[in-house]
């Protein structure tokens, strides 16, 4: 089964054909970052227009490169939540568009469901159930993946997302957007010792995560560093963005090892932007092999927002009968346990 799929959620415009849900025919990405990098974050008006002019191109290009047609797919998947409503929106409408015309099937996905599938592309054996930490931009989940299309949230975040204090705390550090990879960068010159940063427990939800606390430290740390006529030079900045990335890390590393153990579960997976950090797969690729747990992660290209991820969770939503109507809607929020 051959599925077209659209993502659409921030700032990249992408599409991609994906065959029986691991195999890649083509995979085509069109990042906005550099028009965003100006303005230190995504403007989503901004990335709503750019989705606009170019999702018809990628779209053809994805279908060109995998040397197919419109009438060779099967059915359309696109991410239809969450994301930037205006953004989610042109995804939308747009495949709706081609399943109306073509006469094929629409699935709505998931963005994070999307990420957790990457997996499935880069790891031909891998199959539910196992344990998820899933780290983005906009998420910090553990999740328990029981089934393809059944998942169970044992942990989130209560203020920001991994990947926005990465964003924030690289802001502060004036390093460019987004900072997740230059923060990586720094931090690989860096000694993570010379700086300790609180590690921020939620009471009474012991897999639940709080990075706020964390980014504010930095950001008195800096201030501090500043009032004391301290100059942030790159010895300084690569110093803070160690020990920044050590801590979120370490936070990271022990609820999902913990979850995990509490579960029983001895398969575990990273997914999402943020699980292309160094010292994240370093510290989790340690931590599974100490408890003897096997460990799933995605290569660096799908770990950030590409569409491969949404056709192969694309398939396994139309496996399980998950097809939607064309009053299908884009919602800038919703559970990853609860269907479209
Ligand atoms: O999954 P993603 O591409 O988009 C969302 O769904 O949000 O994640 C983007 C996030 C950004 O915050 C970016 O800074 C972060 O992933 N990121 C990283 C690294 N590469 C990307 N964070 C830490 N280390 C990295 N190497
Ligand atoms: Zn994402």
């Amino acid at each position: 089964m051959k599925i077209l799929a659209i993502e659409t959620s921030c700032d990249e415009t992408a599409a991609a054909v994906v065959e029986d849900g691991r195999k890649v025919l083509s995979s085509v990405v069109y990042s906005q970052v550099e028009e965003h990098k100006i303005y230190g974050g995504v403007v989503p008006e901004i990335a709503s227009r750019r989705h606009a002019e170019q999702i018809v191109p990628v779209t053809r290009l994805a279908l060109s490169e995998a040397s197919l047609s419109f009438c060779d797919v099967d059915a359309v998947a696109v991410t239809a939540a969450p994301g930037l409503i205006g953004a989610l929106l042109v995804g939308v409408n747009f495949a709706k568009g081609l399943c109306l015309s073509g006469g094929k099937p629409l699935v709505a996905v998931h963005h994070i469901r999307g990420h957790v599938a990457a997996n499935y592309i880069a790891h031909p054996a891998l199959e539910p159930p196992f344990i998820c930490l899933i780290v983005s931009g906009g998420h910090s989940h553990i999740v328990e993946v029981k089934g393809y299309t059944d998942f169970r949230v044992i942990g989130k975040t209560r203020d920001d997302a991994a990947g926005e204090a990465f964003d924030k705390v690289a802001r502060v550090l004036g390093l460019p957007y987004p900072g997740g990879i230059y923060i990586d960068k720094a931090a690989a010159k860096g000694d993570a010792a010379a700086h300790k940063l609180p590690k921020p427990a939620v009471a009474g939800s012991p897999y639940d995560f709080s990075f706020s606390g964390l980014k504010t430290a930095v950001i008195n740390l800096v201030h501090n560093l500043n009032q004391k006529g301290v100059c942030l030079a790159e010895k300084e900045v690569n110093d803070i963005a160690a020990a920044f990335q050590h801590t979120v890390c370490d936070i990271l590393t022990a609820r999902f090892i913990k979850a995990a153990k509490e579960l029983g579960c001895k398969r575990l997976a990273l997914a999402g932007g943020v699980s292309a950090n160094s010292t994240l797969r370093a510290y989790v690729k340690a931590a599974a092999e100490e408890s003897g747990c096997e460990l799933f992660i995605p290569p660096i290209e799908l770990c950030g927002d590409n569409a491969a991820m949404i056709g192969a969770q694309g398939m396994f939503e139309f496996m399980a009968g998950n097809i939607s109507g064309l009053d299908l809607n884009a919602q800038p929020a919703w559970p990853i346990e609860t269907g479209l």
